[in-house]
C-alpha cells in the first residue's frame, strides 16, 4: 500500500472489544424456526445438566469418525453429531467429488451453479452420514492477495460473497444437512492465527498472542459482516468463530461480536461453534455467546477441556446462568429439527483408512474399544454432481487475453509444458491435507480439501481431445532445466504452458509457504519457463492459482497469444481448460478480484511480531478494498475485478429503473417476541457424576464431574457483567438484521444481446455510485450480477435485478445504523468494474 490511510480512521483502534451481555436468546425475533423451537423446548425440559452439556461439547479430537463429534443423549435417543470439512467436498472420504473451490465458483458469477453445488455437497455429505457441513467460507474475504485460504472463500467483494453464500447454504440445507458459515470474523491471514500453532509448531518463539484484526466499525459492517448477514438471512444453522483476535479480544470470546453483532444485530438463531481449538477459556466463551466447543478439548493439551465437565461445574456452582446453557442447547437442537437431520451415522472415518478399525481413534487403551466397520466405501457420486462440478469448472475459466489464437483451430502439433499440466509424483491424493504442489493444482491445502477419486490432468484431457482431431501432443513438465522445453517448443504450432500458485492453511509448510503465500510469483520457475517456451513461438498460458499472481515478467512478450486463469477447479479443472482451448466451451468467467499492475498495491500480511508478542493487523484501508481502492485512488490495475473475455461479444441495451419509495432511515425495529422457556432443571447432584455402570473410554471428553472430591462450590456469584451491558442496535429485529433492510428498493432491467458469431453466456454486472456527501463511499460498488442463459448469435435476453434497501445504504457510524443518503445515485451496467455500457441516475 502506498497511501497511508490511517487518516481515514476517525477513532483509534481499541485495545479490546466492548462488552455486550447477556447473550440474546433464541426465539426473540420472528423466524421460520418457531415450531422447531417449540419441539426443542420440549426436549430441553427433559434433559439433565450433563445431558445438556453433552450436546454442546465435542467428544475430543479424534473422539469419533468425523473431524468433530458431539456427545449424545442415549437416554432420549438423541445422537451425537458428525461435523465434517470442508467447503468443496466431503473431506477424508472416498468416492466423493472434489468440486471447484469457492473462489472458482465466484468467477462463474452463477447463482444457480453455486446453489446446485451446495445441493450436490449436501447430498454427498448426507449419504456419508454427515450432519453438519463445515462450509461455506466468507472469511477470509480476501483482503490480502497472499492470504493462504482465499481460495476457500468467494471474493473480496462482500456483495458477491454474500449472494453466493446465500445460495450455497440453501443448497446444502435443503438436503437435510446443516451448513456452517465461517470464520467469524476478520480471519484474513494464516500468519499467527493461533499462538500455539505458530510458536510451538513453526518456532516463532516471541509470539504470545494470535494476530488481532483491528477493524473499524463501518468496514466491519459494509465488508466483513455483510456476507454473514446474507448467510444468517439464508437460515444458516451454524457460525464458526475464528482463531484470530478482533480489536484485541479473541473472536470466540468477543461478546460484542457474538452477542452484539451476530446474535442481536443480525438476529442469528443458530449456534456458534469454535474453530478447532480456537476456544481459550470456559466461562468467558459461554458468556460471550459461543454455543459449541470444537472439537471438545485443546489440541496442545488434550487433557485440557474447557467445557464438558467444567461447563457442568460452572452451571452447578452458579457461575454460569443455566439459561445460557439452555439457550446453547436450543440453538443447537432447533435447526437440527427444522432441517430434519435424521438418524444417520457416518459410514467413513476421518482418521482410519482401513475398512475395519476403531470408531474412537483417540481412545488411549484402544484394546478396550471394539473395532467396527469404519469405512463402507460408499460411492456417493452421481451424474448430477458430475455435471455440476464440470459446468462449474468450465464457468470458472477467465479469459484474460486472446490475440485470436483461441479457440485453437488449424493446428497439427501442440506442446504442453509446466508442472501444472500433469499429476505430481504422488498422484492426485498427495497427503492428508493435500499439502503438496508438484503437479496439477486440484485444490489448495489444509482442512478445506477433499480427496479426488478420479482426476483427469490437464495434459490427459487435452491429449484426449487432440487425438480425436489428429493433432499431435508433445511436452514436458521440466521447469528448471530449460534445455528440453526449449527443444520441444520449437517443433509445434502452439504451446500451452500450465503454471500455478498454491497456498493453504497453516497446518502445513509447502515450499516455505506457511499457509499464506510468501510472494505473488508463479511457482516452479513459471516465469522463466513461459518466456523460454514463448521464445520459440505462439504460446498460451494457463494459470491455475489460489489468488492474484504477478504476470509482468511475460505478459507483454509478443509471442504470448492468450492467457487463461482459473482458481483450483477440482475433479474437472483439467477437462474444463481443454474444453475452452478447443472452443467446446466459450469462456464466461470473470475475475473475482483485482490483479495489480504493481505488486506493491496488494496489502501485505502482517509478519512482524512486536515486542509485546501480540501482532496487530490494522485494516487501515477501511471500506476501500480491492477495486474500490484502485478506483478511489485512481490506481490502474492490470486486470480489474469483474474482467473476463469471451469468444463472442455482447451488448447491453434498454436500461430501465423502477425506483420505489426509499426511506432515509430504518423504521423502528419490530417488537421482540416473547417466548416462555422451560423452567430450569432441578439439579440433581446424583446426575452430575459418572453413573456406576458406565464404562468411560479413556481419552474421550464427557460431561460428568470426574473428581468427586473436588468441592462443588455453592457460591451464587455470577460474572457481574452477565446482567446486561449491550446496546440493542436499531438495525436489528429480524433474521439477517432489521427486516426493512431486505425490502425491495429498485428494480432494474436491461437487455443483453450476443453480437458475435459464437454462442455463449455472459455475466452482466450492476454497479451503483452513491451520492457524494460528507460521508465518502467507494466510487462504484457491485450491487447486482446475472449470468445469462446460453445466448446464440444474435439472441437477446432480458435481465432483472432487485436492489434491496440495504444495497443503497451505508453504515452510519454516528447513527450506529444503516442509512440511505439523499442525493443522486448512478446505476451502471457493465462488463467489469471499469467497463460500463449503460448508465441511469435517480435522485432521493
Ligand atoms: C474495533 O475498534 C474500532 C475502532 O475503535 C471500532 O470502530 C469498532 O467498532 C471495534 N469493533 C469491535 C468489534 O470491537
Ligand atoms: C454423552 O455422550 C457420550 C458419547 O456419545 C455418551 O457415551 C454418554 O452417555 C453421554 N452422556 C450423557 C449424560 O448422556
Ligand atoms: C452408510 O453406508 C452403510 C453401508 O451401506 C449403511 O448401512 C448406512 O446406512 C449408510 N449411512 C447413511 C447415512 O446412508
Ligand atoms: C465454578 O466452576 C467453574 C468451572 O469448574 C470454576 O471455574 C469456578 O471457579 C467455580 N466457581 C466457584 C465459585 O466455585
Ligand atoms: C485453416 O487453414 C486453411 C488451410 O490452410 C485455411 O484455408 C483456413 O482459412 C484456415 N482457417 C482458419 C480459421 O484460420
Ligand atoms: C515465490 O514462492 C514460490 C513458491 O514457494 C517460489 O517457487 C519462488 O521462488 C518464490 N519467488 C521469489 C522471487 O522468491
Ligand atoms: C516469437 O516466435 C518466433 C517463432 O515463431 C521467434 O522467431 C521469435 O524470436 C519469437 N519472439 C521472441 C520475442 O522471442
Ligand atoms: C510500484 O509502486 C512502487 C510504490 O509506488 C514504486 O516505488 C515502484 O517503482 C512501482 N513499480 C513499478 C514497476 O512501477
Ligand atoms: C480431586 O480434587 C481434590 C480436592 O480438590 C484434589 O486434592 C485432587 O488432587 C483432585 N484429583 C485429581 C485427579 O485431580
Ligand atoms: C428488450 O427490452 C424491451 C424493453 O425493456 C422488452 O420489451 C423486450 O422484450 C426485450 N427483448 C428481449 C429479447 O429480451
Amino acid at each position: 500500500m502506498i497511501f497511508s490511510l490511517q487518516l481515514l480512521l476517525t477513532t483509534a483502534l481499541a485495545a479490546s472489544s466492548p462488552d455486550w451481555y447477556p447473550t440474546p436468546e433464541i426465539g426473540s425475533i420472528t423466524s421460520d424456526w418457531a415450531d422447531a423451537l417449540g419441539e426443542s423446548m420440549d426436549i430441553l425440559a427433559q434433559l439433565t445438566l450433563p445431558e445438556k452439556v453433552n450436546i454442546t461439547t465435542g467428544t475430543g479430537w479424534r473422539g469419533g469418525q468425523c473431524v468433530g463429534n458431539t456427545g449424545a443423549v442415549p437416554r432420549l435417543g438423541i445422537k451425537g453429531l458428525c461435523l465434517q470439512d470442508g467447503p468443496l467436498g466431503v473431506r477424508f472420504a472416498d468416492f466423493v467429488n472434489v468440486f471447484p473451490c469457492q473462489n472458482a465458483m465466484a468467477a462463474t458469477f452463477d447463482r444457480i451453479l453455486v446453489h446446485q453445488r451446495g445441493t450436490a455437497i449436501g447430498r454427498q455429505s448426507r449419504l456419508k452420514g454427515v450432519d453438519v457441513h463445515l462450509g461455506p467460507v466468507v472469511g477470509p474475504l480476501g483482503r490480502h492477495a497472499t492470504g493462504g485460504r482465499n481460495w476457500e472463500g468467494f471474493s473480496p467483494d462482500p456483495y458477491l460473497s454474500g449472494k453466493l453464500a446465500f445460495e450455497a447454504i440453501l443448497g446444502v440445507q435443503e438436503e437435510g444437512v446443516l451448513a456452517t458459515i465461517k470464520h467469524f470474523i476478520g480471519n484474513e491471514q494464516e500468519h499467527y492465527r493461533r499462538a500455539e500453532e505458530w510458536r510451538d509448531g513453526f518456532g516463532f518463539k516471541d509470539l504470545k498472542d494470535a494476530v488481532s484484526s483491528n477493524i473499524e466499525d463501518r468496514a466491519l459492517h459494509e465488508l466483513y459482516m455483510w456476507p454473514f448477514a446474507d448467510a444468517v438471512r439464508a437460515n444458516v444453522g451454524s457460525v464458526m468463530c475464528s482463531y484470530n483476535y478482533v480489536n484485541g479480544t479473541q473472536a470466540c470470546q468477543n461478546s460484542d461480536l457474538l452477542n452484539g453483532k451476530l446474535k442481536s444485530e443480525l438476529g442469528f438463531q443458530g449456534f456458534v461453534m469454535s474453530d478447532w481449538f480456537a476456544q481459550g477459556s470456559g466461562v468467558s466463551n459461554a458468556l460471550a455467546g459461543m454455543d459449541m466447543s470444537m472439537p471438545g478439548n485443546d489440541v496442545d493439551e488434550l487433557e485440557t477441556v474447557f467445557w464438558g465437565e467444567q461447563l457442568t461445574r460452572m452451571v452447578a456452582n452458579g457461575t454460569l446462568p443455566e439459561a445460557r446453557l439452555d439457550d446453547m442447547v436450543l440453538r443447537i437442537l432447533t435447526p437440527l429439527i427444522y432441517f430434519g437431520i435424521d438418524d444417520r451415522t457416518p459410514n467413513f472415518s476421518s482418521f482410519v483408512d482401513t475398512t475395519v478399525g476403531s470408531p474412537h481413534p483417540a481412545a488411549k487403551h484402544s484394546k478396550k474399544v471394539k473395532d467396527v466397520i469404519t469405512n463402507y466405501h460408499l460411492d456417493v457420486r452421481d451424474q448430477f454432481a458430475a455435471n455440476v462440478a464440470l459446468d462449474s469448472a468450465r464457468g470458472a475459466v477467465v479469459l484474460l487475453f486472446n490475440d485470436g489464437i483461441l479457440p485453437l483451430k488449424n493446428i497439427s502439433a501442440i506442446g504442453v509444458f509446466g508442472v501444472g499440466s500433469r499429476l505430481g509424483p504422488n498422484g492426485a491424493v498427495c497427503g492428508e491435507n493435500m499439502q503438496c504442489s508438484d503437479g496439477a493444482l486440484i485444490e489448495g491445502w489444509g482442512s478445506g480439501t477433499a480427496y479426488p477419486t478420479e482426476y483427469e490432468s490437464p495434459y490427459e484431457a487435452l491429449h484426449k481431445k487432440a487425438s480425436l482431431l489428429e493433432v499431435s501432443v508433445t511436452g514436458t513438465t521440466e521447469s528448471w532445466d530449460m534445455r528440453l522445453p526449449l527443444e520441444l517448443a520449437g517443433d509445434t504450432d502452439v504451446n500451452i504452458v500450465y503454471v500455478l500458485a498454491n497456498s493453504g492453511e497453516s497446518t502445513a509448510n509447502v515450499d516455505k509457504n506457511l499457509g499464506d503465500r510468501r510472494n505473488v510469483s508463479l511457482w516452479h520457475n513459471g516465469d522463466e519457463l513461459i518466456n523460454t517456451v514463448a521464445s520459440q513461438g505462439q504460446t498460451v498460458v494457463v494459470v491455475t492459482t489460489v489468488g492474484q499472481v504477478d504476470m509482468t515478467a511475460w505478459l507483454n512478450h509478443p509471442n504470448i497469444s492468450a492467457v487463461l486463469l482459473t482458481a483450483p477447479a477440482g475433479d474437472y479443472g483439467g477437462k474444463a481448460i481443454a474444453d475452452v482451448l478447443f472452443g467446446e466451451v466459450n469462456p464466461s468467467g470473470k475475475l473475482p478480484y483485482t490483479i495489480a499492475a504493481n505488486t506493491s498495491d496488494y496489502i501485505p500480511i502482517v509478519t512482524k511480531i512486536p515486542r509485546d508478542g501480540a501482532p496487530q493487523s490494522d485494516f487501515v484501508e477501511g471500506i476501500y478494498l480491492d477495486y474500490k481502492w484502485y478506483d478511489k485512488f485512481e490506481r490502474t490495475p492490470l486486470y480489474e475485478f469483474g474482467y473476463g473475455l469471451s469468444y463472442t461479444t455482447y451488448s447491453f441495451s434498454n436500461l430501465h429503473l423502477d425506483v420505489k419509495e426509499i426511506s432515509e432511515f430504518l423504521p423502528p425495529r419490530p417488537v421482540p417476541v416473547q417466548v416462555t422457556k422451560p423452567k430450569m432443571t432441578n439439579i440433581d447432584i446424583e446426575d452430575l457424576y459418572v453413573p456406576n455402570d458406565f464404562k468411560m473410554i479413556d481419552g474421550l471428553v464427557y460431561p460428568w464431574i470426574l473428581n468427586a472430591s473436588a468441592p462443588l462450590a455453592d457460591s451464587q456469584t455470577q460474572f457481574p457483567f452477565a446482567n446486561g451491558a449491550g446496546h440493542v442496535s436499531d438495525a436489528s429485529g429480524g433474521v439477517g438484521g432489521h427486516p426493512w433492510l431486505w425490502s425491495n428498493a429498485v428494480t432494474v432491467t436491461h437487455n443483453t444481446t450476443n453480437c458475435g458469431d459464437v454462442a455463449g453466456r455472459v455475466v452482466s454486472q450492476l454497479y451503483v455510485a452513491f451520492p457524494e456527501t460528507l460521508i465518502d463511499s467507494p466510487p462504484v460498488q457491485l450491487r447486482g450480477f446475472d449470468k445469462s442463459k446460453l445466448l446464440n448469435p444474435g439472441e437477446s435476453q432480458m435481465t432483472e435485478y432487485n436492489l434491496n434497501w440495504r444495497d443503497l445504504a451505508i453504515w452510519d457510524v454516528e447513527l450506529q445504523s444503516w442509512r440511505v443518503q439523499r442525493g443522486e445515485y448512478s446505476v451502471y451496467i457493465g462488463h467489469s468494474s471499469r467497463e460500463f455500457e449503460l448508465c441511469e441516475t435517480f435522485t432521493l
